[in-house]
């Protein structure tokens, strides 16, 4: 069986390798990939890529194979967390403990340093090595397609248009689902992919695992941005509320929005029973996310 890793061990490797990554762009422009590295380096909880490379690791692949792929993934997210905190869009100045980007470099460079992200992660994903051909396009596909407007970038979308017209209970899921569970699908499928599986009974087992886990993991976010201090989160807390956004909390309130969280978590590990392989790190690593504090 392959070797196990620590949370601490992956987010060692992939900081490592992102920070390799971006300083092996040698072209001169200086300050914009100073202000990527600001808000690619440090204070993100590194969740996307450990998903990346648990993933891969459970369907019997090498870490090292994914490695590309999930650093791809943490720059879209990054990218998708530069724009998000813009004035035009959630206008928020403290992101994972220091003054968001556009804050310490400006609101043209914090669109560039997005942009330059964007463009870089798929140049990361393509680089991967052991991948087969036709199984590296079809992830590079899914990456595009659950980053784009049938994934992040559209639920960022409805997700502005909730501040103008409060989104029904059923709409609110969909924007969860698509702004924040699209990049986090597309983090359990690239595992699998950087694995070469293409057992479909594998993915559609990995996709329900990460359906359950990405509608949580927004839900818990909601929760943190009225229970929790800025401190702790490393970003504002009363954004929602700020920003007139209705969330699960303001459907519901705390605690129901809490017994959700430990419903999908435990639909999430349910739907691992069929998956074959090693998957007890990624079930704990459900159960601390619905308990985090951060
Ligand atoms: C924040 O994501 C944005 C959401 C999609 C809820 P994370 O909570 O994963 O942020 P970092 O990467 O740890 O900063
Ligand atoms: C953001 O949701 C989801 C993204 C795609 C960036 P939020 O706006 O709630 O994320 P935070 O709270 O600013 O991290
Ligand atoms: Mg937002
Ligand atoms: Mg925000
Ligand atoms: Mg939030």
């Amino acid at each position: 069986m392959a070797e196990n890793y620590t949370v601490k061990e992956y987010a060692d490797l992939i900081n490592n390798k992102l920070s390799e990554l971006l300083y092996d762009v040698k072209d001169g422009q200086d300050y914009i990939l100073e202000a990527m590295n600001y808000s690619l380096s440090n204070g993100g909880k590194r969740i996307r890529p450990i998903l990346v490379l648990e993933f891969c690791r459970a369907c019997g692949g090498k870490v090292d194979d994914a490695i590309n792929f999930a650093c791809a993934i943490e720059m879209i997210h990054t990218y998708s967390l530069i724009h998000d905190d813009l004035p035009c869009m959630d206008n928020d100045d403290f992101r994972r403990g220091k003054p968001s980007c556009h804050k310490a470099y400006g609101e043209e460079y914090a669109l560039l340093a997005g942009d330059g992200l964007l463009t870089l992660a798929f140049e990361t994903a393509l680089k991967s090595k052991n991948i087969k051909p036709e199984i590296l396009v079809e992830a590079v596909r899914i990456l595009a397609n659950l980053a784009g407007v049938a994934g992040m970038v559209g639920g960022q979308v409805l997700d502005l248009q909730s501040e103008a017209a409060a989104p029904t209970l059923e709409k609110l899921q969909t924007i969860d689902k698509l702004k924040t569970g699209a990049l986090i699908k597309a983090s359990v499928l690239l595992g699998c992919y950087a694995a070469n599986v293409v057992d479909n009974e594998k993915l559609k087992a990995a996709e329900k695992y990460a359906e359950c886990i990405g509608m949580a993991f927004q839900i818990v976010d909601d929760i943190l941005d009225v229970t929790s201090n800025s401190e702790t989160l490393g970003k504002p807390v009363g954004s929602d509320e700020k920003n007139n956004k209705i969330t699960y909390v303001s459907f519901m309130g705390v605690e129901k929005s809490e017994k959700i969280v430990d419903d999908l978590t435990n639909e999430a590990i349910a739907s691992l029973e069929g998956f074959e392989g090693d998957t007890q790190f990624i079930k704990e690593l459900a159960l601390s996310l619905a308990k985090r504090n951060n």
